[in-house]
């Protein structure tokens, strides 16, 4: 204690809030231009809506949204939009004429006067209002709202956008899956990828094959720890779920209504243990005896087998999947798959003679390209990881670059299209946020917010024409570790938004200390009034170190609006009831002494940061 009496603290600013001014007006992803001006809108229950297209999804998202909120006036559809309603005072028009030259997904949003003008190409509407809601200065339970003057024009970097869910180690349900498609459109992702088969579980209804779910949706128990760690510990409680066809089709409609495409995925012909636990003939041996895995991780018998009676049954159960799915893509996995089964496999030595292949890894390409022959003659195309090149790619096949960018560089250098997903750039959201100890459990990895943020999905090496082949980009959420909708969440943000950025934004305009100083904290400050969870960031400033000197000046800002910063200096965890920081402070620490400062950020609903700790040695 009597260390106390030497430390001094000083306050030596008040204003330490005052937010900078940020020149995106708290948008993310940020637009690709954006002028501000001084003077606001006021939204209230006299505020016309005028549009030309009432039927618009754009429309009856706003149209919800001023219900919910309980913001603005009627919506009125004038049909035919004529220059002169921009003379109505009061109004929001939002029509899809004038779109001009704007890009594919583009909008123009003016606020000014009296008016908020909003023009959009396609689903470019739905997009000006996801901006126009973000702009919405809104309170709960106020019955006015201000939106600031400005003009955007603004349009997507890349046409593909997207996030990708895994509900086969752990089911998430269809009241989860809309509340992720809410994110997802708040933020411009247009694309839903629905990992929907693994060994753990099969997710998905078949009326021709009922087992699928009967059987392959259900394990007996799951492993407590890590893949790879024999723990030899299970939690000895059945673990399951399925969606029927008609909660895909609920989904689907869902997602649609808000511009996002959904992408099934049912991974061959890896990663198939709950399909053959189900149906063991799909297997290489269907004498041995299978079960739903319980355990993560590779395994050397999840093989389905190539035969042609195999083919027959896949082709049945893609017919049905595909009837579910109207998108253009369905992703036929081909990851990590394990060739012992087949190699032990008689019938596959003659298969790869008969059909004059190289190897095992020939007969995977066999394998795909049989797939795809089928799913295109059913008028979709393939997407598939990046193991599907070896042995040779399918010939209209889209890669997904997962194991970093090489299989996407190669695959555009063959003229594929490319979808850059590499897990070693960030675009793994299973990976852990930082190094602390005290992060949750998780696949291991690290993918800082920085790290997503500043991830770039062309490749300088490729020539300008290779390029064009990358269409898009993607961030992944597997969920081996992940149980439950809360832990999802707590991965998914605040790393969703800056994906949002990387595949929306031009580079030129992106801008990292911006994004996570200004707008992450004003986002997540709205994303914990409309219910999610997320990871609150550490405070901005603070950081683990050691630090040698005598005084140390701790200037920090909350890492989301409206939070508050305690700390410690005594060694303990801060918590709520700790000291708040308020302004910045002079640490003085006494000759050969030590002092740890500590701080945590809790939001107003409660939600922790971890603790941060910078030794100050003098
Ligand atoms: C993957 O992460 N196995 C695609």
């Amino acid at each position: 204690m009597k260390k106390l009496l030497f430390l001094l603290l000083l306050v030596v600013a008040t204003d330490v809030f005052a937010k900078g001014d940020d020149p995106y007006m708290g948008i993310i992803p940020a637009p690709v231009s954006i002028k501000k001006f001084k003077g606001e809108f006021k939204l209230t229950s006299e505020t016309l809506v005028l549009t030309d297209s009432g039927e618009h999804k754009a429309i009856k998202f706003f149209a919800r949204y001023l219900k919910k909120t309980g913001l603005g006036g009627s919506i009125t559809d004038i049909n035919v939009f004529d220059k002169n309603h921009r003379n109505i005072k009061n109004s929001i028009t939002v029509v899809t004429n004038f779109t001009g030259d704007l890009p594919p997904e583009g909008y123009e949003l003016t606020v000014d006067g009296d008016h908020v003008v909003l023009h959009g190409r396609g689903p470019g509407l739905f997009y000006g209002i996801q901006t126009l809601v973000q702009l919405i200065q809104y309170k709960p339970g106020a019955s006015s709202a201000a939106i600031p003057f400005v003009a955007i024009m603004d349009y997507p970097r890349f046409g593909y956008r997207g996030m990708h869910l895994d509900v086969a180690r752990h089911f998430f349900d269809v009241d989860f899956v809309k509340k992720y498609l809410d994110l997802m459109a708040a933020y411009k992702l247009n694309t839903f990828h629905w990992h929907l088969s693994d060994d753990q579980g099969w997710r998905i209804e078949i009326k021709k094959y009922p087992k699928l779910t009967e059987v392959g949706s259900m394990r007996a128990q799951t492993k407590i720890g890590r893949a790879g760690i024999d723990t030899g510990l299970y939690d000895n409680t059945p673990y399951g779920g399925f969606y029927t066809q008609e909660q895909i089709q609920e989904v689907v409609a869902y997602a649609s209504e808000r511009y996002i495409t959904v992408v099934p995925e049912i991974d061959m012909p890896g990663h198939s243990m709950a399909a053959i636990a189900a149906y063991p003939e799909l297997s290489c041996d269907p004498t041995k005896s299978y079960k739903v895995a319980e355990t993560w991780g590779g395994f050397t018998d999840n093989v389905l087998c190539p035969t042609e009676e195999n083919f027959k049954m896949i082709d049945e159960i893609l017919q049905e999947v595909l009837g579910l799915f109207p998108g253009k893509y369905m992703h036929v996995g081909g990851d990590e798959c394990n060739k012992t089964a087949w190699k032990a496999s008689e019938f596959c030595r003659q298969l790869i003679i008969d059909r004059e292949l190289k190897d095992e890894n020939g007969l995977q390409s066999y394998f795909i390209s049989r797939i795809e022959r089928f799913v295109n003659s059913q008028g979709h195309s393939i997407i598939g990881w990046d193991e599907i090149l070896e042995g040779g790619l399918a010939p209209n096949a889209t890669v997904m670059s997962w194991r970093g960018e090489a299989g996407g560089i190669a695959a555009a250098k063959q003229g594929h299209d490319v979808i850059m997903s590499p897990g070693t750039a960030g675009m793994y959201f299973d990976h852990a946020q930082s190094k602390s100890t005290q992060e949750p459990l998780s696949i291991g990895g690290f993918a800082p917010l920085a790290k997503t943020y500043k991830y770039d999905p062309v490749p300088s090496e490729l020539s300008r024409d290779e390029q064009k082949h990358i269409i898009g980009v993607q961030g992944n959420l597997w969920t081996e570790y992940i149980a439950t909708p809360e832990k999802a969440e707590y991965m998914l943000l605040p790393r969703m938004l800056a994906l949002a950025e990387v595949a929306w934004t031009p580079t030129a305009n992106k801008n990292y200390k911006n994004f996570s100083e200004e707008r992450v904290p004003h986002n997540l400050a709205r994303l914990e009034v409309q219910g999610y969870n997320f990871r609150v960031p550490v405070a901005i400033g603070a950081e683990d170190t050691v630090i040698s000197k005598a005084k140390y000046n701790a200037d920090l800002q909350p890492s989301v609006e409206g939070a508050t910063i305690h700390y410690t200096i005594d060694g303990y965890a801060p918590r709520e009831t700790d000291v708040p920081y308020i302004a910045p402070l002079e640490i003085v620490v006494p000759d050969k002494k030590t002092i740890d400062f500590k701080t945590i950020v809790v939001t107003p609903s409660g939600k922790r940061s971890i603790v941060t700790d910078t030794k100050i040695e003098n």
